[in-house]
């Protein structure tokens, strides 16, 4: 690696975020009716492995199509966008899907790649840095579901671009998802900003339900794989292969549902805490919610972004939107 590449990477802002609970979340969401549990603890290194071979897998169409609206319409994006921005993206992850979008924006100000694990933050960032000699990167370590910030260096560099991509926004509840919305909104206001925004489009249910339930089964395992982790990290003794992998899509709530369904009556011990599941009792794991052009303009609008344009592939399986909020009049 060269010392020019690494000059990029700024000293990382950490947030420290802070550890969660998982006995008394896990505890809290079998004890609730439905029983659920906490999605985030799907991303142990196995689980996080698994969620890399969903998004190749021929029947999850969101990954590959959301590149390919981000290629295909490249120049239309960045000219809508403008010069200089700063491109801000929460969940950053390995930091993959924004260099086609910095490919395509003209003289992008910097990027702040954000996100809850600092280690892979870091690493992600420096990988960036060798390709994108002359981007100043910003690493953020943060749970932007407690708090987002930009470093004092990087607030003046440039107009604020939030890239949201992966459709992720549909795994919040209506009322999560409206204030993260409104976080965002936000985090942008004082200079004025857009957000970038990845949508997966309600379609038929079969498609929907194949995306979620592969013909290998590596989105069955993703899900179960939840319970190994709980297992391992509070010593419980969920008997894995006696929960099945369900993934349906409720028309009347616009989200594909992920269960794990109980095979046979059986009891979970956690930490001295019992837990009875009668045959054919689920777990419900993650929501996905799904959303017209229209309906998620509208959700967003409600957290203060105004719609500007969309971009979809032909099939219009995905869309990505593209918002913008104003800064005040008197500031
Ligand atoms: N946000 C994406 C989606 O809902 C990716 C994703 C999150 C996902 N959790 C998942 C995909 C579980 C498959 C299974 O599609």
């Amino acid at each position: 690696m060269t010392r020019s590449a690494m000059n990029q990477v700024r000293p990382l802002h950490d947030l420290h975020p802070s550890p969660s609970d998982m006995l008394a979340e896990v505890i809290d969401g079998l004890s609730s009716h439905p029983r659920t549990l906490p999605c985030k603890y799907f991303y142990d290194a196995r689980g996080s492995a698994l969620f890399d071979q969903i998004c190749e897998l021929e029947e999850y169409y969101p990954t590959r199509t959301e590149l390919s609206i981000l290629k295909q319409h490249a120049a239309e994006i960045s000219q809508t966008i403008g010069p200089s921005a700063l491109v801000i993206e929460p969940g950053s992850g390995n930091s993959r899907k924004v260099r086609l979008l910095l490919d395509a924006l003209e003289s992008p100000a910097g990027y702040v790649p954000l996100d809850i694990s600092g280690e892979h933050l870091v690493e992600a960032a420096d990988k960036l840095a060798r390709d994108y000699t002359d981007l100043p990167i910003w690493p953020v370590c943060a749970d932007f579901n407690q708090s987002i910030a930009v470093p004092k260096e990087a607030s003046d560099a440039g107009q604020r671009l939030l890239f949201f991509p992966g459709s992720t926004i549909g795994n919040f509840g209506e009322q999560d998802r409206q204030a993260l919305l409104e976080r965002f909104a936000q985090l942008c206001r004082p200079g004025g900003g857009q957000l970038l925004i990845g949508i997966d489009l309600i379609k038929d249910t079969k498609r929907l339900e194949q995306a979620y339930d592969d013909k290998r089964g590596v989105t069955a395992a993703f899900n179960r794989n939840l319970l190994t982790h709980i297992n391992r990290a509070l010593d419980a003794n969920f008997a894995v292969d006696q929960f099945t992998h369900r993934a349906l899509f409720n028309r009347d709530h616009a989200r594909i549902e992920m269960h794990l369904v109980s095979e046979i009556d059986q009891t979970v011990d956690i930490r001295g805490q019992h837990f009875a599941f009668k045959a054919g009792e689920t777990i419900q794991t993650e929501n996905s919610y799904k959303f017209s052009v229209e309906s998620f303009a509208e959700n967003a609008s409600h957290a203060g972004w105004q719609f500007e344009r969309s971009w979809s592939d032909p099939e219009n399986l995905f869309s990505l939107m593209l918002f913008s909020v104003e800064r005040p009049q008197n500031s």
